[in-house]
């Protein structure tokens, strides 16, 4: 099998990215370029993405980026093999900005369209970087989902476990403004915890010693509230909630990717060493990737998790599912939709009949 060369765009969210990438399944490939530019800035009075503000920032600076990244990887379109971009789930207006202009330049170049689920793009990261080997266990956790999955294949995810209310991202990023920190909130706690005493405050672990591999954050951020709301809480206790917060979160994830473990071996017996791959923004955690490995090496599994540039929303986890989606033959129709929301399981994947479905699964 030869490799494959393509270029990836990335606008589901508040990150615009264009990407090439090139190799071929299972990985590792080569980043041939890799450009992201955050709106941080243009949300930052808001406290939150904006969806409309998101949508018009990516139409001003996605035609830049797309040369920037060709011109790094020294190539022309008429080099590349496919062209791939973010078809769902994220913000409507961003994700058609990314689509169309992605059908435009397949329309131009001749070249096949790929449209690619932004969570199958985190999921199979791993195999950009690090070469993961399928049937994997995967631990998503991102501003927008946490899910234990088994990825079998390109298209082929088996649900263990997700949040019955808010995301992992979503409790950071609300534990922070809580804390008086800037958005994105992950990375701000992660660093005022460093400094802080976890068992300072207790707090709750919800679902826990339930026996299933399901979350739920929410009452751990209403319990995080009322702390930081609390008369005597100081100043100076901000790095101890932190703490508290990010232990409680720790053992929550462990918790649920222990039973997610049992689950998998009960699933695929016959594998000796899987891959454990966490994936998403909240995989930049440092903290977070310490307590897994610790975790995989009590239970016989190999740690993959991407560098911190690639778990958080990036164009070359884009690119690199087209590559393994072209090289299974598996391209997209230009009639195909963005979807706002779709899910990895339950929905149809893989090239099959309902991709080309156009308009279900879209939340507008
Ligand atoms: O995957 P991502 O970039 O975007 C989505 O698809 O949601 O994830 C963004 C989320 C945000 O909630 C952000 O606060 C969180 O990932 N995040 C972190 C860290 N870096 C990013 N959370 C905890 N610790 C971090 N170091
Ligand atoms: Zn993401």
């Amino acid at each position: 099998m030869r490799d494959f060369t393509v270029l990836g765009l990335e606008t589901s969210c508040d990150e615009t990215a264009a990407s090439v990438v090139r190799g071929r399944a299972p990985g590792p490939g080569e980043i041939l370029s890799n450009v992201v530019l955050s709106q941080l800035e243009e949300h930052a009075p808001y406290g939150g993405v904006v969806p409309e503000i998101a949508a018009r920032a990516h139409v001003e600076v996605l035609d830049r980026l797309i040369e920037e990244a060709l011109a790094q990887a020294k190539l022309e379109l008429s080099d590349l093999d496919a062209i791939a971009a973010t078809a769902g789930p994220g913000l409507i207006g961003g994700v058609m900005v990314g689509l169309t202009t992605a059908k435009a330049l397949a329309l131009a170049s001749g070249k096949p369209l790929v449209a690619i689920n932004h969570l199958e793009a985190h999921a199979l990261t791993a195999r950009l970087t690090h070469g993961a080997t399928f049937p994997f266990l995967l631990l998503l956790i991102s501003g927008g989902h946490c899910q234990l999955l088994a990825v079998e294949g390109v298209g082929k995810f088996k649900l263990y476990g997700s949040t019955i209310d808010d995301a992992v991202g979503e409790a950071f990023d609300k534990t922070a403004k809580l804390l008086g920190l800037a958005y994105p909130g992950g990375p701000n706690v992660e660093k005022l915890a460093k400094n802080g005493d976890g068992k300072r405050f207790s707090l709750p672990r919800p679902l826990r010693g339930r026996g299933i591999a399901d979350f739920s954050f929410s009452g751990l951020k209403t319990a995080v509230r009322q702390i930081a709301k609390g008369e005597s809480f100081k100043e100076s206790d901000r790095a101890d909630l932190a703490a508290s917060f990010q232990r409680a979160v720790l053992d929550i994830l462990m918790d649920r990717s222990r039973i997610a473990m049992e689950m998998f071996r009960k699933d695929f017996p016959d594998e000796a060493a899987p891959d454990f791959v966490v994936a998403g923004g909240v995989a930049a955690n440092r903290a977070i990737g310490d307590a897994i490995q610790k975790l995989c090496e009590e239970n016989g599994f190999n740690k993959k998790i991407p560098p911190p540039g690639l778990c958080t929303d990036n164009a070359a986890m884009v690119a690199w599912a087209g590559v393994e989606r072209s090289q299974l033959g598996l391209f997209d129709g230009l009639g195909v939709a963005p979807r706002a929301r779709w899910p990895l399981s339950g929905s149809s994947q893989g090239g099959e009949p309902d991709r080309e479905d156009t308009g279900k699964g879209l939340a507008c």
